[in-house]
């Protein structure tokens, strides 16, 4: 009984992927290169560089949701009993919510057939395994376009970027860095948070980073959750 229910989820997967229309014999991997900077927000091409989304690398002909290391996936899209090829791709990128509903990919979908077909020749490439170098070694993408928008790198943080101390009273964060100054922030602009990843900030060590386009919001990055309730005090006094 379940079993069969769960044969018809996937055909029925199968017939929508189908009737997303496609492009085909003059797709271009090149011009799908660029199209593929939509995605850099959230994906990386690198194996195990993970951002919003999981990184793409390896994952064609594979199940939905199963790369390495990534615990961020919907139970809707992991549940799908489908692998990424050219037509699941085509139906996926065309309309993500309509294809999987309640998948946590906050893209709208490309409706461009033209736009799709050369960002799916580029992906059967950058998604086949080992296909990473293989795209680079083509000058297809650069190395460094690969990575995505991966957080900027915290480890080379100057004194006025080192927090020292961190404390908040009423509504203000107070926050004073390795050259001295003690800097107030309203708390609703100050954001707190973890980055673990190899370009996060060495351990112990907190940093501030501006925010957002109007220069009044900050980042304070810390290395590990148990930094937060060691630097973070409640207190008025200066
Ligand atoms: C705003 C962030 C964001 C953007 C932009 C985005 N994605 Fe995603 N993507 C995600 C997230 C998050 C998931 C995981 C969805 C889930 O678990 O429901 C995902 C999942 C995927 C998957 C399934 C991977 C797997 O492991 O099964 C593919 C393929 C994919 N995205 C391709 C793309 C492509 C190609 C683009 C560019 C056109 C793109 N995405 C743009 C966030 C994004």
């Amino acid at each position: 009984m379940h079993r069969s229910k769960h044969l018809t989820a996937a055909a029925l997967v199968a017939a929508f992927a189908l009737a997303v229309p496609r492009a085909a014999a003059e797709d271009n991997p090149k011009r799908g290169a660029e199209v593929y900077r939509a995605c850099g927000a959230c994906h990386s091409l690198q194996p195990g560089i993970h951002l919003t989304g999981p990184s793409l690398a390896g994952m064609w002909g594979k199940k939905t949701g199963t790369a390495e290391g990534f615990l961020r996936y919907s139970q809707a899209l992991k549940s799908q009993d489908i692998v990424w090829d050219e037509n699941t791709l085509n139906a996926w990128l065309a309309d993500p919510k309509a294809m999987v509903p309640g998948n946590y990919m906050t893209f709208r979908g490309m409706h461009s057939n033209r736009d799709r077909g050369d960002l799916i020749a580029f992906l059967k490439l950058a998604m086949a395994a080992g296909g990473t170098k293989a795209v680079i070694d083509k000058g297809l993408i650069s190395a460094d376009m690969t990575e995505g928008q991966r957080p900027e790198p915290l480890g080379q943080a100057g004194p006025q970027q080192q927090v020292t101390r961190l404390r908040h009273c009423r509504e203000t964060f107070f926050v004073t860095t390795a050259d001295g100054t003690e800097t107030p922030h309203w708390e609703m602009n100050v954001r707190i948070k973890i980055d673990t990843s190899n370009t996060g900030p060495p351990a112990g060590r907190p940093v501030i980073v501006g925010a957002g386009m109007m220069g009044d919001r900050v980042s304070i990055v810390f290395a590990d959750v148990s930094e937060i309730a060691a630097t973070l005090k409640s207190t008025c006094e200066g």
